[in-house]
């Protein structure tokens, strides 16, 4: 069975008045946006959607910035950026394999390799440049992945996520189906990432307040409470599958990956501001 896009995007393309079949990246996202900025006017600073479901709930917010002043992710930090500056047995380190030496380019990731025709992550950068290195690759979803994912993250807060979509057919192709995967019914309970985030948003799932997905890749990595250490954005997505009941994909693989493409794009605009504490 094919789907199509717009069948998939039918809540976000209505909301578009007269979409057409021609809506690209950038009207999906004006439309995401506009979606939860109308559902949740009482976030009259937009920028704010960067402190995820914090945005909308004043007293769990109030617990978060107390949790955040002594941060549970700070270890994590620390560890990432000994991590970070540790030389390989080769002699070269994770800053020779990026931008900047890697310093303050959290907000350009995942981006979509036009050489390689596939959307590379942070992630997977770290892990690739210490196997081209000879080193062993980290495990993906937690760990010293995560702290040096955090620590990244750390030297790229307030920084513009600026993610984009190259003019390849390829890029286009692998946003579609990061946008296809979310729109998508999973699972014995058959759900999609939308039916809880966006549609649900704001509303209680048991002990839980359902948060945006217009902010949620900003604040990653993150510490969860539930967790007692840090987890990465696919250790998380691989979550909310289980939770419906689906198989959760590989983490790093090209599903999560173009998952993380297409979250990443609608929330472009958003800061950095992760490493993060959740519950
Ligand atoms: C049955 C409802 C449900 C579905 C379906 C679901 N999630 Fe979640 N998700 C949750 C709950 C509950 C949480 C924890 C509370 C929160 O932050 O929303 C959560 C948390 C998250 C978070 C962490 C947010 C943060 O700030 O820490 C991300 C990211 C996320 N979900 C993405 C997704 C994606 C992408 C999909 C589709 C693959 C998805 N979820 C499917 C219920 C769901």
């Amino acid at each position: 069975m094919t789907i199509t896009t717009r069948q998939l995007l039918g809540g976000v393309v209505g909301l578009v008045a007269a979409a057409t079949s021609f809506a690209g990246p950038e009207e999906d996202r004006k439309a995401f946006q506009s979606f939860y900025f109308d559902r949740f006017p009482q976030v009259t600073d937009h920028a704010d959607f960067k402190n995820g479901v914090y945005s909308i709930l004043p007293e769990a917010r109030v617990q978060w910035e107390q949790i955040e002043e002594f941060p549970p992710y700070e270890l994590a930090i620390e560890e990432g950026q000994a991590l970070f500056e540790k030389p390989f047995a080769n002699g070269k380190s994770l800053a020779d394999c990026f931008p900047n030496g890697g310093i303050g380019i959290r907000q350009n990731y995942p981006y979509f390799d036009t050489a390689r025709g596939e959307v590379v992550t942070l992630e997977l950068a770290i892990n690739e440049c210490r196997t081209t290195n000879g080193e062993k690759p980290y495990p993906w979803k937690k760990g010293p992945l995560a702290s040096v994912s955090s620590y990244m993250a750390y030297t790229s807060r307030d920084a513009m996520i600026d993610v984009k979509i190259p003019d390849d057919p390829r890029a286009l192709a692998a946003y579609e189906d990061g946008k296809m995967h979310y729109f998508t019914k999973r699972g014995q309970l058959n759900f999609a990432c939308s039916d809880c985030h966006m549609y649900g948003s704001g509303q209680n799932l048991r002990s839980e307040t359902l948060s945006m997905s217009y902010g949620h890749t900003t604040g990653f990595p993150v510490y969860r409470a539930k967790w007692q250490e840090m987890g990465t954005l696919h250790r998380r997505l691989a979550g909310c599958h289980e939770s419906v009941r689906a198989k959760a994909f590989k983490a790093q693989g090209p599903e999560y990956r173009n998952l993380e493409y297409f979250l990443a794009y609608m929330s472009s605009g958003l800061e950095i501001n992760g490493p993060s504490a959740r519950k």
